[in-house]
């Protein structure tokens, strides 16, 4: 059968809250390698992708093929594309890119992840591919361990909901691509606007999207708070390797 499930791992954002302008935080050193790089080598060893697809900055393409060839020279299935302006944008053009280098049908898997999640585990990511047999969206949560206010105006409480019905969003989230770009291009410009989540594109069309048991280590790095936490957890795991 042919291979029809592809990664896209998403690096094109800019990373301002990392307050880091020159360069965006997913192309920090974690542990003597970027931190790109090690989000690509989780999905190089979990599962056999047709091909991981890396989507970063425009300006960012030749750096970041210099970085994989450098770092990743034994691997021949990676490739580097330009990402768009927010996150969904940079989703479009994964599945732009697929179709026009592979071919698109309803079968084709998309496993798209946040660069900047370098402790994805592999765990993870099979099951992401196996919920994919079954449903044609999933997505990566962990029980929420706060209590959530909800308030309407940033003042007062509107609602303070069951926990144990909310989750946090994590990556990677998985869908079927033909699916995704139809029910994207549904939405109204306006609806586009609010979505900050990929999965919120099913949601929206009231289309159904299964769990996937996250990892609280599965952390996103978005402030130097979370930088300085992600070295401490790659120094434990170095000690664990040893
Ligand atoms: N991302 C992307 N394309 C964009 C925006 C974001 O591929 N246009 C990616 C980021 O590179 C990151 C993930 O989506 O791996 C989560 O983004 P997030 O950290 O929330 O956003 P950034 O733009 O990177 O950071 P900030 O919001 O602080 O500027």
């Amino acid at each position: 059968m042919d291979n029809n499930t592809f990664a896209l791992i998403l690096a094109g954002g800019s990373g301002k809250r990392m307050g880091n302008p020159d360069k965006p935080k997913q192309f920090l050193m974690l542990g003597g390698k970027p931190i790109l790089v090690h989000t690509i080598e989780k999905f190089c060893v979990a599962v056999e992708f047709r091909s991981v697809i890396v989507l970063c900055p425009d300006m960012w393409v030749r750096q970041t093929k210099d970085l994989v060839s450098r770092y990743l020279p034994h691997l021949d299935h990676i490739e580097v594309v330009a990402g768009g302006p927010v996150r969904n944008d940079t989703i479009m053009k994964g599945l732009d890119y697929i179709e026009k280098r592979y071919g698109m049908d309803d079968d084709t898997i998309v496993v798209t992840h946040d660069a900047v999640r370098p402790f994805v585990s592999h765990r993870i990511i099979q099951e992401n591919v196996a919920a994919m047999e079954k449903f044609d969206a999933c997505d990566t949560v962990v029980a929420a361990t706060d209590t959530i206010v909800e308030s309407t105006n940033g003042e007062m409480i509107s609602c303070i909901p069951n926990r144990r019905n909310y989750y946090q969003g994590q990556t990677p989230q998985s869908f079927k691509a033909t699916k995704l770009r139809t029910l994207y291009g549904r939405l109204s410009d306006e609806d586009k606007l609010i979505l900050t989540d990929a999965c919120k594109i099913f949601t929206m069309c009231e289309e159904p999207v299964a769990l996937i048991r996250g990892d609280v280590s599965n952390i996103k790095i978005t402030y130097p708070h979370d930088m300085r936490v992600a070295r401490a957890m790659m120094e434990q795991q170095g000690e664990t390797d040893a």
